[in-house]
């Protein structure tokens, strides 16, 4: 078998000869230039995803040259190659239809082309669960590498930044609170430099994820972009990756497990992350088997305080994370519940790499300590009731607490588009103490889950100074968002469900104590309308998104495919 070679032998093109078939490889990579003592080194693919639609990343063409040094300096073969590249902004419908596209094209390349190692390189929000769930599913010696977050912009001596700050601007201007001159200027000062949201969102989230599953180098997920650290940690996860390919070092499914798992979702817990990470991190575990339990999601919640003050929950940047101590000093203060045994890419125990971090130096500002945490409970419940049997997600950190135990009447959208042509409009039957709900925006819909579940405050309400009303959807939310937003409601009502079947006017119960949402409706009223639903029908009929709609899984499964867990 091919794959017991290093370097260029592996994984050879089938032409019946295997000798003839490493000889016209070898002679096709010496038309780019390589000496035989490159090509006999052992390979280090480095899965990239620069791309002009892609702001995020457009610091990595710097960041690959302090790769390939690392790389090359100790003897192996840096090898570059393009997967698609998903730039949040610049999709769609949305970037997480494309997510499991990513992910699938990541897995093939891996598994297709000769590598003894892998570096993914990417960072904005869908693409590091892509290129994760692809690498773990190909389960070579992987390291990722991101791009780091942005640094803040200022305007009028305020700090900045992508995209929380986007968001409260916007919800300022509808409410007239700005002028068109005010919003354009401010246009320009949100996202200032290359790297991911500046914020605690998805990107960010999921890179503090990756660090305490042990992917990448320690302490190097919130490295800023533009810090000459960013340069010396991608050449240092080059020299990791160049032994990984030399020494057959443990692949993703020796280093992630239940436990590692476990601990990423208290630090999710901690730093009151993105709501997207509960579905990636469910995709990602998926693709090594380990399930993710939203009821247990709900135990470790409430005994994990929030301890990071950054928006959109609280005040700072990832900057400021980084300055207080990164990932590494969440940890520290977390370890008493962290399973201290899970190893990394350099083979350390968490133990080990906490063992000698003290307390001095830390700004408590920042990273609270456990004893006086930001929030008492964690940043993230689940839902279950009559609206939700198989669940959805709230962020109680960053909702209203007045809403929290809360009963209302329901005005409900049946689409986006439908969305978009009445709330503003003055005549909607709507009134502040009123409960938003969207339909037909799950990850099986015509819209493919879009971050839409931060529906607007009718115009109306917003010139009153409502600030937040509950929102229910089976839409995602950007993590950079905030307010008492329910998501991710399952069933989705792109299926016959209780979310499909509320009607204006029906009366909806949230309370966050007893994690419980429910359509106050009768059960023998909620089957008769069930009854009477038809599935929505797909609109797609050929190529990448039919195959989408017809295999993606629910939100509690992650929305991978069905044919790839
Ligand atoms: Fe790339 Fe926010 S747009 S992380």
């Amino acid at each position: 078998m091919t794959n017991s070679e290093k370097g260029l032998g592996k994984n050879l093109t089938n032409y019946g000869d295997k000798e003839f078939s490493k000889y016209l490889r070898r002679s096709f990579a010496k038309s780019m230039g390589y000496s035989n003592k490159s090509l006999n080194k052992p390979i280090v693919g480095i899965c990239y995803t620069e791309s002009g639609f892609n702001n995020c990343h457009r610091n990595f063409p710097e960041m690959l040259e302090a790769v390939k040094r690392g790389v090359l300096s100790s003897g192996a073969l840096p090898i570059p190659f393009p997967v698609i590249s998903l730039g949040e902004t610049f999709l769609n419908p949305t970037s997480m239809v494309y997510r499991n596209l990513m992910a699938m094209c990541v897995e093939e390349m891996i598994k297709a082309q000769p590598m003894d190692s892998v570096i993914l390189m990417g960072g904005c929000d869908k693409t590091v669960p892509a290129l994760l769930m692809g690498a773990f599913s190909a389960n070579i010696p992987t390291s990722l590498l991101v791009p780091g977050p942005m640094m803040t912009g200022n305007y009028k001596g305020e700090r900045l930044g992508a995209c929380t700050d986007c968001r409260k601007f916007w919800a300022k201007y509808r409410s007239n609170e700005i002028d068109k001159n005010e919003i354009d200027l401010i246009e320009g000062k949100l996202a200032t430099t290359s790297g991911t949201c500046a914020v605690m969102g998805t990107a960010s989230t999921m890179a503090i994820i990756s660090e305490t599953l042990g992917i990448m180098i320690p302490g190097s997920a919130s490295i800023p972009s533009v810090h000459a650290d960013r340069l010396r940690v991608s050449e240092e996860t080059g020299i990791l990756a160049a032994q990984m390919a030399i020494n057959n070092s443990p692949k993703p499914k020796d280093i992630i497990n239940k436990k590692s798992i476990e601990n990423a979702i208290r630090v999710l817990l901690a730093i009151s992350g993105s709501t997207n990470a509960i579905i990636h991190l469910t995709a990602m575990a998926g693709r090594l088997g380990i399930q993710v339990d939203l009821t247990e999601l709900n135990r470790l919640s409430d005994e994990t305080p929030v301890l990071v003050n950054l928006k959109p929950v609280g005040k700072g940047y990832m900057e400021d994370l980084y300055n207080a101590g990164g990932v590494t000093r969440i940890l520290f203060e977390l370890r008493k519940s962290l399973h201290l045994d899970c190893i990394d890419i350099t083979g350390k125990t968490l133990e080990d790499k906490l063992i000698n971090l003290q307390k001095e130096n830390v700004n408590q500002s920042i990273i609270y300590s456990l004893s006086n945490p930001v929030n008492k409970k964690g940043g993230l419940i689940a839902l279950f009731g009559s609206l939700a049997p198989d669940g959805a997600i709230l962020k109680r950190a960053a909702a209203t607490s007045s809403l929290l135990e809360y009963e209302g009447r329901a005005v409900v959208f049946s689409s986006l588009e439908d969305l978009s042509n009445r709330i503003d409009d003055p005549n909607l039957d709507v009134n502040e103490s009123d409960i938003l709900v969207l339909q037909n925006a799950g990850p099986s819909s015509n819209s493919g889950m879009p971050e839409a579940g931060y529906l607007p405050i009718p115009k109306k309400l917003l010139e009153k100074g409502v600030k937040d009303m509950i929102r229910i959807s089976d839409a995602r939310m950007s993590g950079t968002a905030f307010g008492t937003i329910i998501l991710h409601v399952t069933p989705e009502s792109n299926k016959k469900s209780p979310l499909a079947i509320v009607k204006n006017g029906d009366k909806i119960k949230l309370s966050e104590e007893n994690k419980s949402l429910d359509l106050l409706i009768s059960e023998e009223e909620m089957i008769s309308r069930i009854s009477k639903l038809t599935n929505q029908k797909n609109i797609y009929n050929r190529g990448y998104k039919k195959l989408y709609q017809e295999s993606v899984l629910p939100a509690t499964q992650g929305c991978d495919f069905d044919f790839l867990k």
